[in-house]
């Protein structure tokens, strides 16, 4: 495998992307936790940073502790390895940004099959004017001498560009040539191999010990779940609650297509519970923490009910990893919606996430590679606190009912139009406002719905979805001819950001 290790650059995890992308196994740690290196390290990748190394207290390594491993330090890892060296960095004149070429290329095995003159991307405020005398330039650009540089009797190099945006045409093959040419990683990383490896570690970690895991419909806790029954078969023990907050039908046909994969899975429907904890509760944090608390109380009392329980099983993935142990703590949370941690002290239960390693479009890979239904994969993102925060204001079962209605409509349509896949999440949410309108001779006063569906890689940032005039028109009409209580239907036309996806 491969380390990357993480200096806070924004674009981390999109190298260890396009290492996984390579087939190649890779994890990213923070600088200031390096794991134990041992035989199964092939090669370290030092990731850029918002930091510079002139500063006193800029991240810093002791490069020793890697032996004779190949290392590739990019960016700000470039720049930290001719500092490290003895070389001299510097504020650049004009701070680097965007589109770069590579000239006078040296022949390198980083750059074997780049062409000349290829396109890379610039990010940094520093330049290195010495390097240390182990290094020579290796490529330079118009304006950056230094743009990489190697180490003649080492597998060493450094890159001031980013080879891991898709903006640097060919900076896939450069760290290919780095993670297989120098590191000698092979391309052996596939869903197969991973379901293969992971259902015999989980047999020899859990042995005939019982694990409890919540379902939620969602992706991830799904996928997690075929993989433990295919490890432990009936001693995992899932639970799938029903807060009243789920879209139309969705508990009981959910349900239905677990029971149909085999799972030992039990419903529990816990409406009237969640919709207690939510009476005239408007504002959306508190909404999300009655939500979570009730949560967390129903599945406690039904794991207490599994005799001699050990495990609880966790559909986190690596992204919620990633994010909760960054070199700068968590990023500023907007909104609570943290998977990891969730666990409650009371119960001492061990952890298990098989999934903690994937990101989510590997999870879907694996689910396939498992057999599991297109409807369940292919399923857009549903926020953990579901319909509650679509409804702007307090809750109601009466509210629940009219937005559930709503939200059928439009993702049935989508869904016949052939129109659901090239969305990446799409819902309708209830204004807490009231319209006008005329019906027939009377004047009405009833509920306005918006319509949302963004298009997006990751959810981080969004674009309002381009849907067709006829569509929403026909889509509109069926909603206020056919749910009592709607007389006017909007459509969402913000970007994120700076808008969100959600409107609480
Ligand atoms: P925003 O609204 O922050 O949403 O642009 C980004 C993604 O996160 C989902 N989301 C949540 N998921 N609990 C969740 O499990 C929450 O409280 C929550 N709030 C937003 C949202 O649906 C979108 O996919």
């Amino acid at each position: 495998k491969i380390i990357i290790l993480d200096f806070g650059s924004q674009v981390t995890q999109l190298i260890a992307r396009r290492v996984r992308e390579l087939q190649v196994y890779c994890e990213i740690h923070p600088y200031n936790h390096i794991p134990e290196i041992d035989e199964s390290v092939k090669g370290i990748i030092l990731s850029g940073s918002p930091c510079s190394v002139r500063e006193e207290d800029s991240p810093r390594i002791n490069l020793a502790a890697f032996g004779d491993l190949p290392i590739l330090g990019i960016c700000y890892g470039a720049q930290l390895l001719a500092y490290l060296g003895g070389g001299s960095v510097e504020a650049s004149q004009h701070r680097e940004y965007g589109r770069a070429h590579l000239k006078s290329v040296r022949n390198s095995i980083l750059f074997q099959d780049v062409s000349a003159n290829s396109q890379v991307w610039m990010s940094h405020g520093d330049t290195i004017m010495e390097l240390p005398a182990e290094y020579e330039v290796i490529g330079s650009t118009e304006s950056v001498r230094v743009a990489a540089f190697a180490n003649p009797s080492k597998p060493v190099f450094g890159i001031q560009f980013h080879p891991e945006v898709t903006h640097s045409t060919e900076g896939k093959q450069i760290l290919k040539n780095f993670v297989v040419g120098v590191c000698g990683c092979s391309a052996s990383w596939t869903s197969d191999s991973f379901v293969e490896t992971t259902v015999a570690d989980l047999k020899k970690k859990i042995g005939n010990d019982k694990v409890v895991l919540g379902l939620s419909g969602g992706v991830d806790s799904s996928v997690a779940a075929v993989l433990l029954h295919k490890a432990i078969g009936q001693n995992l023990y899932c639970i799938f609650v029903d807060n009243g907050l789920l879209r139309k039908g969705e508990f009981e046909e959910v349900l239905e297509s677990y029971k149909s994969m085999g799972l030992n899975v039990k419903g529990v429907d816990s409406k009237k519970r969640f919709y207690d904890a939510l009476a005239g509760l408007s504002d959306p944090e508190s909404k999300r923490k009655a939500i979570g608390k009730t949560f967390i109380d129903v599945f406690d009392h039904e794991a207490h009910l599994i005799e001699g329980v050990k495990w609880l099983g966790q559909g986190t993935i690596y992204p919620d990893v990633i994010e909760s142990v960054s070199v700068k703590g968590p990023s500023a949370t907007i909104k609570s919606h943290h998977n990891v941690g969730g666990l409650p002290d009371f119960m001492k239960l061990k952890v298990v996430e098989p999934l903690n390693t994937l990101f989510k479009d590997e999870v879907r890979l694996v689910g396939k590679t498992l057999g599991i239904d297109q409807k369940i994969l292919g399923r857009h993102p549903f926020p953990g606190p579901g319909l509650a925060i679509r409804i702007l204001g307090d809750i109601t079962a009466e509210k629940v009912d009219i937005l559930q209605k709503v939200d059928a409509i439009f993702i049935n349509g989508l869904k016949s139009e052939g129109l659901y896949d090239q969305v990446w999440q799409a819902g309708a949410i209830l204004l807490p406002v009231q319209s006008v309108g005329v019906m027939g001779d009377e004047r009405t006063y009833e509920k306005v719905v918006a319509l949302r569906a963004v298009t997006s890689l990751d959810g981080m940032t969004a674009d309002w979805c381009h849907l067709p005039y006829d569509f929403l028109g026909k889509i509109s009409n069926e909603i206020i001819n056919k749910v009592k209580g709607v007389n006017r239907v909007v459509y969402d036309i913000s970007s994120k950001p700076p808008a969100t996806i959600e409107w609480e």
